[in-house]
């Protein structure tokens, strides 16, 4: 499957998640990067990956890379934790010549910002089983109590678009009781569709709680690294392109909801051989 040509500099970023969660890195990437192209790709038919098979992610993951690539994509953004746990390596191992970044609980800032010495983690249960949330707790929590708080529910409610009313709030309110009972001062959204309900969670959890999106941390981390490759800049004005392995009119009316932009996306369609097939 590997390929070794050359990266296209003028080529657009390519952004992937299970759904609408990497919408929220999205927002930063072309706020940080405004001059460059993006093509975001929203797996829909396999949304969440939260409760799937690692070996099943995986498969998605490694073949979304192979379609992004194939497409012309200079870089590559993981914007899903779930998928970053399971599939970053295989993934890096598979194309190493290419800048691929991904997303892992923001562990080091939230130490860094607690007062408490205890704080919170909301992320899928894939997530936390991943080798790679293991060795960012083991490398910077030092001394700092973790909770790891599973949400399940709570991309859908974000897909559905949900994110304000008695049912978000009774869903977000049961996750968040046990990590401020604990004492937890900071909480991480360990997952890209959280970042659409932190009102909600900064609400709920009251100001005494720091909430800690990674998004502008990402879209830095990804502009320095395509300046230190040579990869900033696009050719001509920033074209941004939105595909979906669901219903595209769907897709279109939950970027509009989530991000206040129009937005005409793309169908794909998995084919039966695991492969994605443009033009549906
Ligand atoms: N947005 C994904 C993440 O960051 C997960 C949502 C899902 O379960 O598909 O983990």
């Amino acid at each position: 499957m590997s390929t070794q040509q050359s990266i296209p500099a003028g080529g657009p970023i390519g952004i992937f998640d299970s759904g609408v969660g990497g919408l929220s890195i999205w927002r930063e990437v072309t706020r940080a990067l405004p001059d460059e192209s993006v093509l975001y790709l929203a797996d829909q038919a396999h949304v969440p990956y939260g409760p799937r098979s690692q070996g099943e992610i995986r498969d998605f993951c490694l073949e979304i890379a192979f379609y992004l690539r194939a497409s012309g994509c200079k870089a590559i953004v993981v914007a899903c934790n779930t998928a970053s746990a399971v599939a970053l390596k295989a993934i890096r191992e598979e194309w190493p010549d290419m800048p691929i970044i991904g997303l892992e609980p923001a562990v080091k800032p939230a130490v860094a910002l607690t007062r408490t010495g205890v704080v919170g983690v909301m992320a899928t249960p894939a997530t936390f089983q991943g080798r790679l949330y293991l060795a960012t707790v083991g490398r910077h929590a030092r001394g700092v109590r973790v909770i790891n708080q599973v949400c399940p529910g709570l991309a859908s409610l974000v897909e559905e678009g949900a994110l304000h009313g008695e049912v978000a709030d009774a869903l977000l309110g049961d996750y968040l009781q046990p990590m401020l009972s604990a004492g937890a001062d900071v909480i991480v959204l360990g997952c890209t569709h959280y970042p659409f309900v932190i009102d909600a969670i900064r609400r709920l959890a009251g100001p005494g709680v720091a909430v800690v999106d990674p998004a502008p941390a990402v879209a830095r981390h990804l502009g320095q690294i395509l300046r230190a490759r040579g990869l900033l800049g696009g050719r001509g004005p920033a074209v941004h392109g939105f595909q979906t392995t669901g219903n595209p009119g769907v897709f279109d009316r939950q970027v509009l909801r989530l991000l206040g932009i129009n937005v005409h996306s793309m169908g794909l369609a998995w084919t039966e051989e695991g492969a994605l097939a443009a033009g549906v």
